[in-house]
């Protein structure tokens, strides 16, 4: 396809890009309910008259277009939003309590739509198949991996895999990644301090586990501080502290837990061995006992192929125009697309969605906004890098 006519059929179904992730932003799910995001997409997809698979990891779908044969690459995107009570002010805001599209799933999959919409009318230019993976659970729930586990890089076997995020740290227009690794493996730490409880008037009588888990809460920041050396990159954050129920009353037990962050896979080992040491001493040496876990899956790093970013670079820079196109550190956010980079090449990048007149509150944030004039530029990013893929993979 030309540059062109798919920046021109990008452009002209721009409101229905918007309509749709209105829609999705209106009615945001938590990971693995998403379950009407889901139906939108199928019946957008039926619409379309494009070949689907559904109920995969729970409510992941995953459309065919093309020959349904060799070569065969992967466009994907996530659908899940975030308990956070939405306070943006949007005429389309979130109609459920407690629940928003925060870190922009709702364009990811919106933008998605619209390349299946433009890549089915071009369909008779695809010499191999075009894979569009709408996945659950982003936000700590490993949909991605889910999905790996139930096959959806087999049959036809996906070579190469590309999925955008938005970003309001970017202006639209522009898109940012680099080869290697961009974002970090994650696991998280749970960690229940065990003392003995009593009269808060009498702590001799007692075994304080709060005094005992304030240390251990302090002790591992010198984990990172005093262990871990300066050019490499480690982060531990304790989030929450949970302990007691009246002021008067040492409480027997003070669970704490958090996230432990770091650019590669052994960095996180090394972190969870040393937290569990740390944690299990300070316990040891204050009479209390630590028990100490990594629920949840450890997220690894995304790490991008190199050929699939220059692939990336130059298929964006065509759309967005020379200079558009920029080069960035890694970040230490974690990102489950890795389970996918984990096994084959593939490239996540992200694009600018801010506007130097909206205020960037960031993602996550209740006020997180994006400029939609930038999701018809993402859909004709993904257009044309699954062309310029299926031709670099061998399919023209
Ligand atoms: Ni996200």
């Amino acid at each position: 396809m030309q540059i062109s006519e798919i920046l021109s059929q990008s452009k002209d179904i721009h409101q229905w890009i918007v309509d749709k992730r209105r829609t999705i932003h209106r009615h945001p799910e938590l990971m693995y309910e998403e379950f009407e995001t889901s139906k939108l997409v199928q019946n957008t997809l039926k619409e379309l008259d494009i070949p689907y698979e559904k109920d995969i990891a729970i409510t992941g779908v995953v459309g065919l277009i093309g020959n349904g044969g060799d070569p065969c690459v992967a466009l994907r995107a996530d659908m899940d939003a975030l308990p956070i009570h939405e306070e943006a002010d949007v005429d389309f805001r979130s109609e459920i309590d407690g629940k928003m599209h925060a870190c922009g799933h709702d364009c990811h999959t919106a933008m998605l739509l619209g390349a299946a919409r433009v890549l089915k009318q071009n369909e008779q230019a695809i010499d191999g198949t075009i894979k569009l993976i709408f996945q659950p659970a982003e936000e700590g729930g490993a949909g991605g991996k889910m999905m790996r586990e139930q096959g959806v890089l087999e049959n036809p076997k996906v070579r190469q895999i590309f999925g955008l995020h938005v970003t309001d740290k970017l202006p639209v227009g522009t898109l940012a990644s680099k080869e290697g690794t961009l974002l970090a493996a994650t696991s998280s730490i749970k960690i229940l301090v065990k003392g003995n409880g009593g009269h808060a008037a009498m702590p001799h009588l007692t075994v304080d586990p709060v005094v005992t888990g304030s240390k251990i809460v302090v002790e591992l920041q010198t984990l990172i501080s005093r262990e871990l050396d300066p050019l490499e990159s480690g982060v531990i954050s304790i989030t929450m502290a949970s302990a007691g129920t009246a002021t008067n009353v040492i409480p027997p037990t003070m669970e704490l837990q958090g996230t432990i962050r770091s650019l590669t896979s052994e960095g996180i080992s090394q972190l969870q061995n040393r937290v569990r040491e740390v944690a299990e001493s300070i316990a040891l040496a204050n009479r209390c006992e630590a028990e100490v876990t990594f629920p949840g899956n450890d997220f690894p790093p995304t790490v991008n192929d190199a050929g699939c970013w220059d692939l990336s670079k130059s298929a964006s820079e065509e759309i967005l125009g020379h200079g558009m196109v920029e080069e960035m550190g890694p970040i230490m956010g974690g990102e489950d697309f890795s389970y996918y980079t984990e096994v084959i090449p593939g490239c996540f990048s992200f694009i600018g969605v801010g506007n130097p007149e909206m205020e960037a509150y960031g993602v996550h944030h209740p006020k997180f906004k994006v400029d939609e004039d930038a999701l018809s530029l993402g859909t004709a990013i993904h257009v044309n890098t699954a062309f310029n893929a299926l031709k670099g993979v061998g399919g023209f």
